[in-house]
């Protein structure tokens, strides 16, 4: 089984992937936050920074792209290509709203003509980069899927992610194994997993119960406890001192990188939304990190939710309350 860290935007910069796989290694690819190519045909120094191959050495990150357009698509595969990339992901995934209402993510879905004359295009020019597709059920009801996997199977995807919801769910109503398991019966293609796994136990489950599915694709719950790979592959959970330098090593990358201790601790806020949850007892600091405004009182309260905390044997469900942090 392989084992691949979820796109999350805002969250797995270049600096967090490469933080993470120097204390953490042992994921099979990251797959990096999507970049939308724009008619231009230009990158933005944003995402020249987060592609570039220098700052990507050593950590085998697949680039993701967000469009509708086959050209746009066909020209920033190529740059990826150019620039190193053995792999490019196509998202149909993404479920904002801001996306959807052009058509894009988990809005194409709802386009399947359009979609399949896009396809068409991008796997019919014969790019030196293999493109996998990372896809929800549908729009708003999962039997669209049948049909999107006959499309889907017509072309050589080097793998095919699935995440059981539709759009409509976002990401907190609950997955659809149902549909997941009837899709995995049809599936002709290399098949990945991803949605709401927490525990080993859970990713054992999935292995059990679906022969077919090669890789397992971990978001929320491998920023909540980034050993959580190295558990599934047999190794010791975190302790708290290997956690804490972890969470010091990123900080101070992200103090470099911005030039703002303050800005810092608003990034790793976000990661604190998932990673307070590795603790047992923690409303108390979780109240403290979360309405910190001095970078001095975030870092006491996390220092002392490392010193201080039991960290939990697994993950609690729940990691996604909805309440925003920032
Ligand atoms: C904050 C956030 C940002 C995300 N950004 C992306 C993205 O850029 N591209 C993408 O394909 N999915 C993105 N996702 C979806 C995740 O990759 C993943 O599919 C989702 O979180 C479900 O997996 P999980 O339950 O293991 O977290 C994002 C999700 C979250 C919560």
């Amino acid at each position: 089984m392989r084992y691949y860290f979820a796109p999350m935007e805002g969250i797995t910069s270049y600096l967090h992937r490469a933080i993470h796989r120097r204390f953490f290694p042992g994921v099979d690819r990251y797959y990096m936050p999507f970049v939308s190519p724009s008619q231009g045909h230009a990158f933005t120094k944003r995402e020249k920074a987060d592609l570039s191959p220098e700052r990507n050495a050593g950590v085998p990150a697949v680039p993701q792209l967000l469009t509708r357009r086959a050209e746009d698509f066909i020209w920033a595969a190529g740059e990826l290509a150019h620039m190193g990339y053995r792999e490019v992901n196509l998202n149909l995934g993404c479920p904002s709203g801001t996306v959807t209402a052009k058509g894009k993510g988990s809005g194409f879905l709802a386009f399947p003509e359009e979609l399949e004359r896009f396809l068409d295009e991008i796997y019919g020019v014969n790019l030196p980069i293999d493109i996998s597709i990372k896809t929800r059920l549908g729009v708003r009801d999962e039997g669209e899927f049948p049909a999107l996997l006959e499309l889907y199977n017509r072309y050589p995807v080097k793998e095919l992610t699935i995440h059981p919801r539709v759009q409509k769910d976002l990401y907190r109503l609950p997955v659809r194994p149902a549909a997941f398991a009837q899709a995995a019966e049809g599936c002709k293609l290399p098949l990945c997993y991803n949605g709401d796994l927490c525990t080993v136990a859970d990713c054992r489950n999935i292995e059990g119960q679906y022969p077919g599915v090669e890789a397992i694709m971990l978001g929320r719950a491998l920023v909540a406890d980034p050993a959580l790979v190295r558990k599934i592959q047999g190794g010791p959970p975190a302790t708290a001192g290997e956690l804490e330098t972890f969470h010091n090593a990123l900080y101070d990358a992200y103090t470099e990188a911005f030039g703002s201790r303050r800005n810092a601790m608003l990034r790793m806020k976000e990661i604190w939304y998932y990673h307070i949850h590795l603790f047992r007892d923690h409303e108390k600091h979780a109240k403290h990190i979360r309405k910190a405004r001095e970078t001095g009182d975030f870092e006491a309260w996390t220092a002392s939710a490392y010193r201080e905390l039991e960290l939990l044997p697994e993950l609690p469900r729940g990691l996604d309350d909805g309440t925003p942090w920032n």
